[in-house]
């Protein structure tokens, strides 16, 4: 069982063949132009990416629904989600962005207000800074508690969902809050949104989002099916990440500063920890210059792979530095936080201008 509130390591190997999540690699060669996340194996998974493909290369009509808790600071891991929100934007597609308010108070007692304002200065204003147009008329931001549309949806899909379905597939129990069983089905609301009538009828929908978001994204299409009589809703199709790992070496969380680089540190901050990060190097140097180090184990390498470096060709050098020995930690280190330090500072002059953005858009 994957589960959505937990935080443990994933083996996305396992994943793979065991959930019925198919291997993004195969199905790379036929994407034009994908991006980096996608080339690097960062996006790993798939559900029926491959009859999407083809509609986006022919330029058809699309969504892409992904959404956030707000439930505490973003952090870079984040970023993933904003590259691909991008990609899809520049692929034609809508986007449509819900904030998931109703979860954060149904899972972790944030009242609507402060949800909020989380929303706002942690995550929509980051999201523009990174170059993410939430203004553009092809974009749609809503908070669940106030759309009426996406709660009615969700009393509506609730007709064909039973509670042991909801406890095969996430553990509940006897005394389970009920909050919890509806909150998923306000976010399978999300994602069958954009195919009511309102919003123009059945349409690909297209769902970027980490790995532990399958559970919901599988009994979407399993509703999907079930109300397919009804409303006409089409599959929505799906795409997994692996997580950043954090600075010590676990998964990053934003509850664990300790292993994060929050975007709204500065860029200082953000350089520094990337200086103390755990890396993939040995005990010694003189082992490390004899051994070379191991970059697949390795937090500062895999800021690289995720986040800083574009050219394939760059990247590929360091890893090979890397594993001969000719490039020891404490030079890589200083080029990566140097490297994550120019990149907060690009996003820190942007900062003010992207905060008065988004408080205008909810
Ligand atoms: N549950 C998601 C999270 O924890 C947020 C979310 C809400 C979402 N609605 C969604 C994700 C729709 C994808 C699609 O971040
Ligand atoms: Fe990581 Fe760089 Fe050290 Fe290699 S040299 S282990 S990539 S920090």
């Amino acid at each position: 069982m994957i589960d959505p509130w937990a935080s443990s390591s994933v083996d996305y190997d396992k994943l793979v063949n065991k959930f019925g999540i198919k291997k993004f690699s195969d199905i790379l060669d036929d994407i034009d132009n994908p991006i980096s996340l996608m080339k690097r194996g960062v996006i790993f998974g798939h559900r029926d990416f491959d009859k999407f493909i083809p509609l986006i290369n022919e330029k058809k009509d699309f969504t892409v629904v992904t959404g956030m808790m707000p439930s505490g600071k973003m952090h870079i891991g984040h970023k993933m989600v904003v590259d691909q929100l991008k990609w899809y934007l520049d692929k034609g597609g809508k986007l449509s962005l819900p904030i998931a308010d109703m979860e954060s108070y149904g899972a972790r007692d944030i009242s609507f207000d402060e949800a909020k304002k989380i929303a706002i200065t942690e995550y929509l204003s980051n999201y523009i800074s990174l170059g993410l147009d939430l203004t553009d008329k092809n974009v749609f931001v809503y908070l669940q508690s106030e759309l009426s549309l996406v709660k009615d949806l969700t009393f509506e899909l609730s007709k064909k969902t039973n509670f042991n379905e909801l406890k095969s597939i996430y553990g509940f129990t006897g005394s389970t809050n009920i909050s919890h069983l509806y909150v998923p089905l306000v976010q399978v609301a999300d994602i069958l949104l954009p195919q009511i009538e309102e919003f123009g009828g059945p349409k690909h929908v297209v769902v970027p989002v980490g790995v532990d978001q399958d559970p919901h994204i599988k009994l979407t299409r399993d509703l999907s099916d079930r109300f397919k009589s009804k409303f006409g809703f089409i599959p929505p199709f799906s795409t997994y990440h692996r997580f950043l790992t954090g600075l010590t070496g676990g998964k990053m969380s934003s509850s664990e500063p300790k292993t994060a680089i929050f975007l709204n540190d500065t860029p200082e901050i953000a350089g520094k920890k990337v200086k103390s990060s755990k890396t993939g190097g040995r005990e010694s140097l003189e082992e490390q210059k004899k051994l070379g180090g191991c970059p697949d184990q390795c937090v500062v390498y895999e800021m690289l792979v995720y986040h800083l470096i574009d050219s394939d060709e760059k990247l590929n050098e360091i890893y090979n530095d890397c594993i001969s020995g000719t490039l020891l930690c404490g030079e890589c280190k200083a080029m990566t936080g140097d490297l994550m330090k120019k990149f907060f500072e690009k996003l820190s002059e942007k900062q003010e201008k992207s905060l008065e953005i988004a408080k205008n858009l909810l």
